[in-house]
């Protein structure tokens, strides 16, 4: 990419920017995620105290990424949320979000898991490109007729 990404928290401010990214996404259209549902979402975790990072690429939000530490089957990382606006695909700026989470995760970790739908074809071969090994399916889990794709990148297990 030829402009630098800043990763910075998100706030209230930059909520309606990021809920309407993925209410139109065709992604999470088909979990029937509108905008207000979106912004509810993420107006809560922010409530909450959670932390939202985007990416922006000269002030203009260009994606985003939210994850937890130690969510994941008690010592694991987790990848919750990520997309990159339509126009700002395909330029790495995926990968940096994905390798700022994980930084943060494995300083805390050795593991991170995400989920992938079965039908997202292309979040699939972007995650393999990252590292990501495909450990299982969750059938039914979000939404009935939708089974998730469980992938999983390691430096080892828990115990070393
Ligand atoms: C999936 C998504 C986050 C990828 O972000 P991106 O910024 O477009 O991806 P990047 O440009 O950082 O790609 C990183 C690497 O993955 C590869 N890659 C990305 N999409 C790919 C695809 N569809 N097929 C093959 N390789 C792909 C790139 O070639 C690149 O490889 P390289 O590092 O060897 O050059 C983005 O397309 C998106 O927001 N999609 C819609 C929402 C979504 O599916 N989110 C994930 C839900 S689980």
């Amino acid at each position: 990419m030829d402009m630098p990404l800043v990763i910075s928290p998100l706030s209230f401010f930059d909520v309606p920017q990021v809920a309407e990214m993925i209410a139109t996404n065709s992604i999470w259209q088909r979990y029937g995620i509108d905008y207000d549902t979106a912004y509810s979402v993420f107006a809560k975790a922010l409530d909450r105290g959670e932390t939202i990072y985007s990416g922006s690429v000269i002030e203009q939000i260009a994606g985003f990424i939210w994850f937890d530490l130690r969510a994941t089957f008690y010592y694991s990382g987790g990848i919750r949320w990520l997309a990159v606006h339509p126009d700002f695909q395909n330029k790495g700026i995926g990968k940096l979000l994905m390798q700022f989470a994980e930084d943060k995760i494995f300083e805390k970790c050795p593991n991170v898991f995400l989920l992938a739908a079965d039908f997202n074809a292309s979040a699939h071969q972007f995650y393999e490109t990252l590292g990501y090994e495909k450990v299982g399916e969750l059938r039914d889990y979000f939404k009935r007729g939708i089974t998730e794709w469980i992938y999983r990148k390691t430096k080892g297990p828990v115990v070393p």
